[in-house]
């Protein structure tokens, strides 16, 4: 059963609190594309950071790498993306409409959407034709002349062809792991969903290179580290599963993949895939390029490694954060809508409000509590309008702490720290606040939304 959560709801509040827009939106929009606004690009960074902190921070045994979106084409080539990349579609001669044809029983009729594309007397459908999912521009001025070269459809390939590069300098053997995020471009054509699938998106993608004979090992030791990746930033066990793929299934590197799903509102589906790869890539970049990217021993005896890579996309992982987090719920006989995000996860850390916007005094001490945080966390001041409605902005782009100066902060220099999630209110010395603030925000969490499907 989907969650009670609903895309449109989530939709709303992303274009309401500008997390998200729209591509193009003056235009007319742009399918599968969107802008992400200040607390959508807020939100992304942090969990790109907790990603990378979780990957390169925390671990002695994987490096960090940045490589270009636009590579030499023979990558594509030796990768077997050139060859095979590509989604089975046929086109409906008469609506014009174009469809999966491995999806054409979830899709509707460009005619009538009650029936699905074939169910009418006038669809007229093609057979199937293999579609590349890659973009495709040029290098050099003339159109005439310039070489053909592709936007990255993965992150991954760009790790693979810097192995010797980065194995040379990392002063690590294998098992050591590279770890990237970035920027990659995918021509689909199904419907994106909002931000599950769009045309480009970002993805965090680690290789991690180990001997031949531990690459079973690597692979379970790694969809159970991702599992818990996600479980640590607050998605709840009952929206989380691990769905191993069939052997027919496969993509044609991998002999083992499990997909990490979540239940998303469209039901449950791919947030990350945990592929191993083999020896696959490396072979692959040896033979077409000519450069061995193996592993050399102290001893002279050489392999190629195997590789185990974790693959999740940035705006996926958004969505899954967001939809986890939406809750509504009634306060005081009052709907309250709140975004109960990780705290390490919030755009915005905490809210800093003069009771009476007006009063130079209260204004003058949240100013001055204001200036000390935000040099240490992402914190917002805000004097206009009753403290209610101001609460209620907070909750809905999940602020997961509101410091409220009033008469008594006057009096004896404390403020209230309002909690988001749990409405509790305490009053705490205002010199002791950012060191409050902060011990919070490392301290574990949970969800306190129901963890049942
Ligand atoms: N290097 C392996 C690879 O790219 P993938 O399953 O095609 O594997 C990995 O992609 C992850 O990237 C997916 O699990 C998903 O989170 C994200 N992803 C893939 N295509 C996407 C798209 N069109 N829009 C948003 N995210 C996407």
């Amino acid at each position: 059963m989907a969650d009670a959560v609903t895309m449109d709801k989530i939709v709303s509040l992303c274009k309401r609190r500008g997390f998200v827009f729209p591509s193009s939106e003056i235009y007319g929009g742009l399918g599968s594309s969107y802008d992400y606004g200040h607390y959508g690009v807020l939100l992304k960074d942090n969990i790109k950071q907790r990603w990378m902190s979780s990957m390169v921070q925390e671990r002695d045994d994987i490096v960090a790498l940045d490589s270009s979106i636009i590579l030499h084409p023979e990558v594509w080539k030796a990768s077997g993306h050139v060859g095979g990349f590509s989604d089975p579609l046929v086109d409906c001669k008469f609506c014009k409409k174009r469809y999966r044809a491995d999806h054409l029983e979830d899709s509707q009729c460009g005619q009538r959407p009650s029936k699905k594309p074939g169910e009418t007397s006038d669809c007229d459908l093609t057979g199937a034709r293999q579609f590349n999912l890659m973009f495709e521009t040029r290098v050099g001025a003339l159109e005439e002349t310039g070489v053909p070269v592709y936007l990255r459809p993965e992150t991954a390939q760009g790790i693979f062809i810097n192995f010797k590069n980065v194995a040379a300098i990392a002063r690590r053997k294998p098992p050591f792991g590279i770890a990237q995020v970035g920027k990659s471009f995918r021509n689909e054509i199904t419907p994106g969903n909002f931000i599950f699938r769009t045309l480009e998106f970002e993805q965090m993608e680690m290789e991690f290179f180990v001997p031949p004979s531990e690459a079973d090992e690597w692979y379970r030791y790694w969809v159970d580290e991702r599992y818990a990746w996600h479980r640590r930033y607050g998605i709840r066990e009952s929206h989380l599963r691990i769905r191993p793929h069939d052997a027919d299934e496969l993509s044609h590197y991998s002999s083992g993949t499990s997909d990490l799903e979540y239940l998303f509102p469209i039901g449950w589906s791919e947030l990350e895939g945990i592929a191993n790869r083999g020896d696959f890539d490396l072979s692959a970049h040896t033979a077409a390029s000519g450069t061995k990217l193996e592993w050399v021993e102290q001893d002279g005896s050489r392999y190629t490694p195997h590789v185990i890579e974790p693959a999740l996309g940035v705006n996926r992982s958004m969505l899954a954060f967001l939809v986890d987090a939406y809750d509504e719920e009634i306060v005081a006989e009052r709907e309250r809508t709140v975004l109960r995000l990780h705290p390490q996860l919030a755009p915005v850390k905490a809210a800093v409000l003069p009771l009476i916007g007006k009063s130079e005094d209260m204004s003058g001490r949240a100013r001055k509590l204001y200036e000390e945080l935000r040099q240490v966390i992402s914190v917002e001041y805000d004097d206009g309008g009753q403290i209610g409605r101001r609460y209620r902005r907070h909750d809905e782009i999940g602020t997961p702490y509101a410091l409220t100066i009033d008469d008594q902060t006057l009096e004896d220099d404390t403020v209230t720290i309002r909690e988001r999630d749990s409405l509790a209110q305490e009053r705490i010395s205002i010199a002791r606040a950012r060191e409050h603030v902060l011990d919070r925000l490392v301290a574990p969490w949970s969800s306190p939304k129901v963890d049942s499907p």
